[in-house]
């Protein structure tokens, strides 16, 4: 497999077309951006760790049986993804009030919700990624209804496995953010990461924070947070 053009630099991550028209290179960077990209900056190792943990979190759906645009691991900050269109709609499930949903509605963070919500975001840094409803998604041509249905059963089939493997290492999944992508078939595919950079990760008992919310609020070292999670994914952190 051969790393060519640069196609897409975001926030997060670098994305190289390959020599099969199918598949990208997928590149995880160090840099590290809250609020819109107000907040910035270069955290060593962070690309690593979003690339370890992805890489087990995607392969862990995938032994559940939920496909991704994940193929395989390249190296400790790379990993080869198979080529998709990516619908502009984060979505958001949350099983615990906290962030926006805790701004918008008030009620106290923490707060268990007797089941989970999903939630629709239109992915333009310019409007500030605003949360939409189904008319909004229509107007805007963002994605057909049928797959905006597809998109929610696959987020809560997500979230029940994402929720219960969490469990087990002993971390309350409390939110995360997907994205999709359609392939030339028309299929739709998980795609994008799932780490601490994209989900919320309290600790069971202390309901110490572990994910990006350690970078925005300024509560600690990031690297440490994310690293704890690794650890308890059963995942080697490298030197
Ligand atoms: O900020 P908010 O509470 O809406 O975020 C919900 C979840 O989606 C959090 O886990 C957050 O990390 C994730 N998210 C994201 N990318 C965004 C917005 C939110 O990964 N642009």
């Amino acid at each position: 497999m051969e790393k060519q053009e640069l196609l897409y630099e975001g926030k997060a991550k670098k994305l190289y077309q390959t020599n099969e028209p199918e598949l990208l290179w997928v590149e995880y960077k160090d840099d590290a951006t809250a609020f819109n990209g107000e907040k910035q900056e270069v955290l060593s190792g962070k690309g690593q760790l979003n690339n370890e943990i992805s890489s087990l979190l995607f392969q862990m759906l995938a032994d559940n049986g939920i496909p991704s645009h994940f193929e395989k691991k390249l190296s400790k900050t790379e990993q080869l993804v198979s080529k998709t269109d990516i619908i502009p709609l984060e979505v958001v499930v949350r099983n615990v009030v906290a962030g926006s949903l805790l701004r918008r509605t008030g009620i106290q963070e923490g707060t268990e919700l007797d089941q989970a919500i999903v939630e629709f975001y239109y992915k333009d840094d310019e409007l500030g990624d605003p949360l939409i409803n189904h008319d909004h998604i229509r107007i805007l041509q963002a994605a057909v209804p049928e797959q905006v249905e597809d998109m929610k059963a696959k987020a809560l089939a997500v979230n029940e496995t994402l929720q219960s493997h969490f469990q087990s290492c002993g971390l309350v999944l409390v939110d995360f953010k997907l994205e999709f992508g359609t392939k030339t078939d028309g299929t739709l595919l998980l795609a994008d990461e799932i780490s601490p950079d994209t989900c919320r990760l309290w600790d069971k008992k202390t309901r110490e924070k572990f994910d990006k919310d350690v970078f925005r609020y300024g509560l600690g070292s990031l690297q440490d947070g994310y690293t704890e999670i690794l650890k308890r994914l059963g995942g080697a952190a490298h030197d």
